[in-house]
C-alpha cells in the first residue's frame, strides 16, 4: 500500500463502510471458539481447524493465550481478530467467556456494531447468554442468532424461535430454516430464495463444508418427508411476519436467526455473508456532550481494554483501541483527551491473537493495539484535529470483596506494581484505608473468578504469590467525607478510599445499607455503576 498521510472523506466513508465489526455472546461451552476457529477457517485467516480454541489437547491458541485460559478452557481476556470476507474487513472481538466478566465484557459490546448471540440448539437461552443478551438491548446493538450444535438431538425449532420472542422480546426472523430435526441435520431452507442447501459432512471439520444447492422440487425428491416438514414450518414463520427486515433488525426488534453446527462448518457462510449483507459498520459515535462525530471527520478513537503481559518476551501495556473515525496511522500522533497530551502511536499493532502483526492503518470499526501505552486508561479518548471526548465506560458495582496480601513479604515491590498494574488495567477495584495500611488493599469484584485472576496473573506476571483474607461484605456503595464521618466505629461497615479518589462504603448486607440510611435520611449514597472508570 502506498503511503497515506491522510484520507479524503469518500475514502474514509467507504473504508469504514467495508467493516463489520462484532462480538459472540454466549453462555460457556456453546461453541463460541469453535464457531470462532470456523468463521476464520472460512474466511481463509486460516487454513487448518484447531488453531483457536485454547483447551487441553488442540493446537496453540489464537483467541485466548492466558495460561489459565487454557487450563479452564475459558476466554478470560479480550483481543480483536481482523479478517476479510468478499469485499469486507470483518472485525470479531472476542468477549470474556465467563458469567462473572460481565464488566469486561461490557467494556467490549461497547466496541462493536453488532453482537452474534450464540444458542446451544439443546439449552436454548441460558444465563449468561441473558445476561449479555441485556447488555447489547441497553446499548441498542443489533443482534444475529446462530442457534448452534444442530447436528446433535436439540430442542424443536419452532419452540426455540418462541422461547427467544417470549424471553428477549425480538421477533425471530429464521434467515435459513432447518431440514431434518436436530441430530439429524440435512440441511437448510434458504428463506430468501426458497432453495435447500444441503450440507456434506466433513470429516473433523477440518475443512470447509461442501454445500449442495437444490430447487424446491428437487428437495422434495431427495428429502421427502423432512422437506415438506420444514416447508410446512417455513409457512408458518412467513404467516407470522417472522421475515427479515433490515430497518427493523438496525432498530433492534428483530433478529435474524440462523441454524448451524459449527464443529462440522455447517452453515458458518451464511453467517458471513449476513454479517457483510446486513450487520450495521461504524455510525458517527456521540460525545459526553451527546454531540456525534462524523465518521468521516479526523481520526479519533477510544480505549475499551488495557492489558499487559501479552508478550511473555516483554510485558508490554497493550492498550486496544476502537477507531471511531478518521484514519489511523502509525506512528501518527494524537491528542489524550484526558491530559490533553500528543501520544505517539508508533507501536500499533493489530492483534492475532498472540502474533500482534503491525498495523499500518485502520479506519471506522478497527480495532488497534497500542503497545507500551501506559499511559491510556480504559475509556481514555485520543483524537486528532477536533478535539471530542466520548463518554467514559460506567463501572459495575462490586459484590465480593478481600484483603490481599504478599505471600512472601520479600517480594512487596513486585506486589505493589502488579496490584497497581491490574488496577489500571480495570481487572479489579483496589481500595485502601489508613487503618489497613498501604501494604493490605482490599480488591472488589464483580464475580469471584476475578480473584482468581489477579491471583494467577500477579504470580506469573508480576512474580509475586498473593494470599487472600475474605471479607464480610456483599454491598458497595459511593459516599463523601461527611457520610465516611458518619461511618466512623459502624459495624458491619467500612469506608475505602479507591484508587481513583471515590470513597467507598461497604456493607456487610444490603440489610445493613438500609438500617443506616434509616437512621440517617438526609445521607444519599451513590452507585458505584454511576462512577465511570478513571
Ligand atoms: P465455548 O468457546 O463457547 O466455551 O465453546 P467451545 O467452542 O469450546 O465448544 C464447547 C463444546 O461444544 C466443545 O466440545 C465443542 O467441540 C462442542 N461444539 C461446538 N460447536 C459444536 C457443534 O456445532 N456441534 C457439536 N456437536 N458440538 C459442538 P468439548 O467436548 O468440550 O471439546 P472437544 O473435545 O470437542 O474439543
Amino acid at each position: 500500500m502506498t503511503s497515506l498521510s491522510e484520507a479524503s472523506p469518500v475514502e474514509v466513508l467507504a473504508e469504514a463502510g467495508r467493516r463489520r465489526t462484532f462480538a459472540v455472546i454466549s453462555h460457556p461451552d456453546a461453541g463460541k471458539s469453535t464457531l470462532t476457529e470456523a468463521l476464520l477457517l472460512h474466511a481463509q485467516a486460516i487454513t487448518t481447524a484447531g488453531a483457536v480454541d485454547g483447551k487441553a489437547g488442540r493446537r496453540g491458541t489464537v483467541s485466548d493465550w492466558l495460561a489459565m485460559e487454557q487450563a479452564r478452557g475459558i476466554s478470560v481476556t479480550s483481543t480483536a481478530i481482523q479478517f476479510e470476507y468478499r469485499d469486507a474487513v470483518i472485525n470479531l472481538v472476542d468477549t470474556p467467556g465467563h458469567a462473572d466478566f460481565s464488566e469486561d465484557t461490557f467494556r467490549v459490546l461497547s466496541a462493536v456494531d453488532a453482537a452474534v448471540m450464540l444458542v446451544d440448539a439443546s439449552k436454548g437461552l441460558e444465563v449468561q447468554t441473558m445476561k449479555l443478551f441485556e447488555v447489547c438491548r441497553q446499548r441498542g446493538l443489533p443482534i444475529i442468532t446462530i442457534i448452534n450444535k444442530w447436528d446433535r438431538p436439540g430442542l424443536d425449532a419452532l419452540a426455540l424461535m418462541d422461547e427467544i420472542h417470549t424471553r428477549t422480546g425480538l421477533t425471530p426472523t429464521p434467515l435459513t430454516w432447518p431440514v431434518g430435526l436436530a441430530g439429524d441435520f440435512r440441511g437448510v431452507i434458504e428463506r430468501e430464495t426458497g432453495d435447500f442447501i444441503g450440507f456434506n459432512r466433513t470429516p473433523g471439520g477440518a475443512t470447509r463444508a461442501h454445500t449442495i444447492r437444490l430447487s424446491p422440487a428437487e428437495a422434495a425428491l431427495a428429502e421427502g418427508a423432512n422437506w415438506n416438514t420444514a416447508v410446512e414450518e417455513e409457512g408458518l414463520l412467513t404467516m407470522e411476519g417472522q421475515t427479515h427486515d433490515e430497518a427493523l433488525f438496525l432498530a433492534n426488534q428483530t433478529t435474524p436467526v440462523l441454524f448451524c453446527a459449527a464443529v462440522v462448518n455447517f452453515g458458518v457462510r451464511e453467517l458471513l455473508d449476513t454479517l457483510v449483507d446486513s450487520a450495521p459498520f461504524a455510525e458517527p459515535r456521540l460525545d459526553v456532550s451527546g454531540t456525534p462525530r462524523a465518521v468521516e471527520s479526523d481520526f479519533s478513537g477510544f480505549v475499551f481494554k488495557v492489558q499487559s503481559g501479552m508478550n511473555s518476551n516483554h510485558r508490554d501495556h497493550v492498550a486496544f483501541v476502537r477507531v471511531c473515525s478518521g484514519l489511523f496511522r502509525r506512528g501518527m500522533t494524537a491528542t489524550h483527551s484526558a491530559t490533553g497530551r500528543p501520544f505517539a502511536t508508533k507501536y500499533a499493532q493489530q492483534l492475532f491473537g498472540r502474533d500482534g502483526s503491525s498495523v499500518d492503518y485502520a479506519w471506522p470499526g478497527d480495532v488497534v493495539g497500542l503497545v507500551n501505552a501506559s499511559t491510556l486508561r480504559v475509556g481514555d479518548s485520543l483524537y486528532e484535529g477536533t478535539p471530542v471526548e466520548f463518554p467514559r465506560l460506567p463501572m459495575f458495582s462490586p459484590e465480593h470483596f478481600r484483603a490481599v496480601y504478599p505471600a512472601d513479604r520479600s517480594k512487596n515491590k513486585q506486589f505493589r506494581r502488579g496490584i497497581e498494574q491490574l488496577d489500571y488495567e480495570g481487572v479489579i477495584q483496589v481500595m485502601r484505608s489508613p487503618a489497613r495500611g498501604d501494604g493490605a488493599p482490599v480488591l472488589g469484584a464483580v464475580g469471584p473468578l476475578q480473584f482468581e485472576v489477579v491471583e494467577e496473573r500477579m504470580k506469573n506476571d508480576f512474580g509475586s504469590a498473593i494470599r487472600y483474607e475474605q471479607l464480610p461484605y456483599e454491598v458497595a456503595r459511593i459516599t463523601d467525607a461527611d457520610g465516611a464521618k458518619l461511618m466512623e466505629g459502624e459495624r458491619q461497615i467500612e469506608v475505602l478510599t479507591r484508587s481513583d479518589g471515590a470513597l467507598v462504603a461497604l456493607f456487610s448486607t444490603a440489610w445493613r445499607l438500609q438500617a443506616f440510611s434509616r437512621l440517617h435520611p438526609t445521607l444519599t449514597f451513590g452507585e458505584m455503576a454511576d462512577s465511570p472508570t478513571r
